[in-house]
């Protein structure tokens, strides 16, 4: 998820580029450039690090132009760095673009253009929608009729801005999949183009959305919208009523609750041009290079720490079940000091991680590395440390997760291990059936998802009336027990209520003396291979006058009988349960958070990454 602007008009465009990127480094923060049309060249500048960095440079090289575009980036294809960073500009640097989104046969299309002769400078996707442009950019063709052939050939997501010498006094943008909208100056003698209104709300309230495969050209004259096929589309201008926090949070009163909704979304991303349900295979191309490597790998040991630790916690119920190979999961601070025996021959060691930056988990990486053990990263932040100092590894693609609880990202790492699980099983013998059947379910996940989430009044009435105890007991099993571990974590770390997560059958060796009816009980309850055990203990928890709230099977009417309060979920591989039922235990710490008076997205005393140890 990156942010993108674009500017035409009277104005010094430096000045409006700048403050509209402000506005979306909630969308990216990684690194920034812009291009301004300058006395006649394309004048790039670009920094790695956050939009004040690109600005302290500008400083020290203002641009003058009255046109221009800019980019503030979350990576998803090559590190944060000068030359990773947008805009990317054509052989011949006449053309400027910024890019939204993923190219999935950037690839295949580097190719034909460097055989065609193009020289890239960096190890983007987006870089290659320049150069295809620049390809048919040739002669006395329109510059429109270029851009619209090139973005045909691009098979993915995008949301871009364009500029180009040819047409120095205009602007094109075009969508399919990444966010777009036009503004339009209150005088109509300027113009902007993001990747949201945030960007614009300080010029203009008056926008146009364009949809996507349609191209939008903004010049002094006015603006124009057509399809790929170059056919006018008339569009209406709407006039936006939000606020700009409204904007920046999508209309949700947290970003923790906006990253709750954007997971049905966050699953696509997580395994996009990544699952080949046809032929049961999971297309992992960040672990090209150690393939090989990892058809011998005996044994796996998943460090990380919080809810990423919990993530790995169930990649590990999911390596052992579908791949077969003995693994275990461990705390990175304590795997990193307690001299771990590991065979380099035969092992691998795989690291969890949104942001890549977490010391005990860099600590424990290094220890690995150190014993001379192949290393993965599954990792969500491009060009950090551990996605750098891992040999090989899975990025998540989560988009930046600015709330402090990890929602989405823990979603996106639990993914990606089921990924992993395909992957490798796959290499050994997991058949070609069972990879398919897994695939397919894992690409009906988004669609629960959103059931689920329209679920949300009914939870927060439930969290509501829970959330005036001091204690709560959170239980599952099997591949449900890490669940029920990081639905305890999340009520901890925002609603500060003191819950535990217990595997269930642990209940009896000691949990069971808490109860009473002042200590509510979570229990996952879903039908799968572990039931029958887990109403066993629902029934010894009731028994002991606890409340009990339960998420069970949509169409589960027994556990109405069983428990004060029921949660639905639907029907999914028991592997990949998780994802779904990780989710009602979100919306309720967050509501219940809200209803205790805390903020979900600034819990006290914690740090989005704890880059100390
Ligand atoms: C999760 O809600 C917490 N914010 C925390 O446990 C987090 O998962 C942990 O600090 C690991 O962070 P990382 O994924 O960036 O390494």
């Amino acid at each position: 998820m990156c942010g993108i602007v674009g500017y035409i008009g009277p104005r010094r465009a430096e000045g409006v580029l700048l403050d509209g990127l402000r506005r979306l480094e909630y969308r990216g923060y990684d690194s920034a450039g812009v291009a301004v049309l300058d006395s006649g060249d394309v004048a790039v500048v670009k920094a790695a690090g956050r939009v004040q960095d690109l600005a302290d440079r500008l400083s020290r090289r203002p641009l003058k132009g009255k046109s221009g575009i800019a980019h503030t980036r979350w990576a998803t294809h090559g590190e944060p760095n000068d030359v990773n960073a947008h805009p990317h500009v054509d052989c011949g640097s006449s053309i400027a673009l910024v890019h939204n989104g993923i190219i999935e046969n950037h690839g295949a299309l580097r190719r034909r253009l460097e055989e065609h002769g193009h020289a890239f400078r960096s190890e983007t996707d987006s870089e290659v929608l320049v150069h295809l442009i620049e390809e048919y950019a040739t002669g006395d063709r329109p510059f429109e009729e270029a851009l619209v052939r090139a973005l045909k050939d691009a098979v993915g997501t995008f949301g871009i801005a364009v500029m180009s010498l040819k047409e120095p006094e205009v602007i094109y943008g075009a969508k399919r999949g990444s966010p777009l909208v036009v503004g339009l100056g209150n005088r109509r003698d300027e113009f902007f183009i993001a990747s949201d209104p945030a960007a614009l709300l300080a010029y203009t309230r008056e926008v146009i959305y364009p949809d996507d495969d349609e191209v939008v050209r903004l010049s002094v004259e006015g603006v124009e919208t057509f399809s790929l096929d170059r056919v006018p589309q008339e569009k209406s201008v709407e006039s936006i009523s939000w606020s700009l926090d409204e904007i920046e949070r999508g209309r949700f009163p947290h970003f923790m609750l906006k990253e709750i909704f954007e997971q049905p979304e966050v699953v696509v991303n997580a395994v996009r041009g990544r699952l080949d349900a046809e032929n049961g295979m999971a297309v992992l191309g960040g672990l090209r290079d150690v393939e090989e490597r990892l058809r011998g790998v005996e044994r796996l040991t998943v460090v990380a720490c919080g809810s990423a630790c919990l993530a790995g916690a169930i990649g590990e119920y999911m390596l052992e079940e579908y791949a077969e190979i003995p693994t275990e999961v461990e705390l990175a601070s304590e795997f990193r000091y307690r001299k771990p025996v590991l065979d380099p021959r035969r092992e691998a060691v795989i690291a969890v991680s949104q942001s890549g930056e977490t010391a005990d988990t860099i600590g424990a990486l290094r220890e690995a590395r150190e014993k001379g053990v192949l290393t993965l990263g599954v990792v969500n932040a491009v060009g950090s440390t551990i996605a750098r100092e891992t040999d090989a590894g899975v990025f998540i693609h989560a988009g930046p997760e600015i709330a402090v609880a990890s929602t989405k990202a823990f979603l996106a790492q639990v993914t990606v291990m089921a990924l992993l699980a395909v992957f490798l099983g796959r290499q050994r013998r997991m058949s070609r059936v069972m990879g398919g059947r897994i695939c397919r379910e894992i690409l009906a996940l988004p669609e629960k998802i959103g059931r689920i989430l329209e679920q949300n009044d009914r939870i927060r009435s439930v969290a509501e009336k829970y959330a005036h105890y001091s204690s709560a007991l959170y239980l599952g099993r099997k591949y449900n027990a890490p669940v029920a571990l990081e639905g305890a974590l999340k009520l901890k770390e925002i609603a500060y209520i003191h819950a535990e997560g217990y595997a269930a059958g642990e209940m009896k060796h000691g949990p069971i003396a808490l109860l009473d009816s002042s200590f509510p009980v979570m229990a996952v309850a879903t039908r799968d291979s572990v039931f029958e055990k887990m109403k066993s203990n629902i029934e010894e928890v009731r028994a002991r006058r606890a409340p009990v709230l339960a998420l069970a099977t949509e169409g589960d009417e027994e556990m109405y009988r069983l428990a004060d309060d029921v949660i639905y979920v639907p029907k999914t591989l028991e592997m990949l349960s998780p994802i779904l039922n990780v989710i009602p235990f979100q919306i309720f710490a967050y509501h219940a958070a809200v209803a205790r008076g805390f903020d979900p997205d600034k819990p006290r005393n914690l740090a989005k990454s704890v880059t100390v140890e």
